[in-house]
């Protein structure tokens, strides 16, 4: 539960917050809408989320590019099966790649790109019914701390949004932010995001 609970949730939103500063009209409509429920409470409870479908747009969108655990958990066969025609044997170890699933361009528009927008015209979720998306896994030993580890995902991001404002040190250009993937169990970027955070003031 610790390796499986921290790494991944916290993974996930430096993923985020790295394309929310390479789309800044996506990071700005977060914010307003962020903002825009909060108004004037101090902080971001679990109602207000309900109610920002932008951010769970994002969510989704960020869990869809880069799903913390891109293979899954390896698992193995209890009986023969047959998948596309293809016989598979009991005792065989199945790697579900759902990084690859969820960047299939037979299934996504423009797989790609970072563009939350597609998740508000869509009943797609993270949760584990739809195949085209599956970073928590799916069925009876799918993840069992999505609800846990979005809604922390979800408060935080909401809690950084909300509070500051975020530019690349340096004066550095958008497009010289480097989103390379490193390699292992969980899929962290290659070099940390670094960002000078300020303030915002209403
Ligand atoms: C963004 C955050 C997280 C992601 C993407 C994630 C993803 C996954 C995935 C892909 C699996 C394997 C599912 C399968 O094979 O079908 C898994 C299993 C598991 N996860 Fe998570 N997880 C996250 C957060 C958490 C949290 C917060 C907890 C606990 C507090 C947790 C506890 C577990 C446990 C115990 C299993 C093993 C379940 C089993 O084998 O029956 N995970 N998770």
């Amino acid at each position: 539960m610790y390796a499986g609970g921290t790494d991944t949730t916290s993974t996930t939103l430096e993923w985020t917050m790295a394309e929310l500063i390479r789309n800044p009209r996506t990071m700005k409509t977060l914010q307003n809408e962020v903002r825009e429920v909060v108004k004037n409470k101090v902080e971001v409870d679990e109602d207000d989320l309900e109610k920002m479908l932008y951010l769970k747009a994002v969510t989704n969108e960020s869990l869809r590019l880069h799903p913390p655990i891109p293979l899954l958990v390896p698992r193995e066969l209890t009986q023969d099966t047959k998948v596309l025609g293809y016989d598979i044997i009991s005792g065989t170890r199945v790697l579900m790649n759902a990084w690859a699933i969820a960047r299939d361009s037979l299934l996504w528009e423009k797989p790609e790109q970072f563009y939350q927008e597609r998740f508000l015209e869509t009943n797609i979720d993270y949760k584990g019914l739809y195949f085209e998306l599956i970073p928590f896994g799916a069925g009876r030993r799918g993840c069992p701390g999505v609800t846990f580890a979005t809604t922390v995902y979800e408060l935080a991001l909401a809690k950084l949004v909300l509070n500051f404002n975020f530019e690349l040190p340096n004066g550095a250009k958008i497009e010289q932010l480097d989103v390379s993937e490193s390699s292992g169990l969980t899929m962290h970027k290659k070099f940390p995001l670094l960002v000078v955070v300020s303030p915002h003031t209403c």
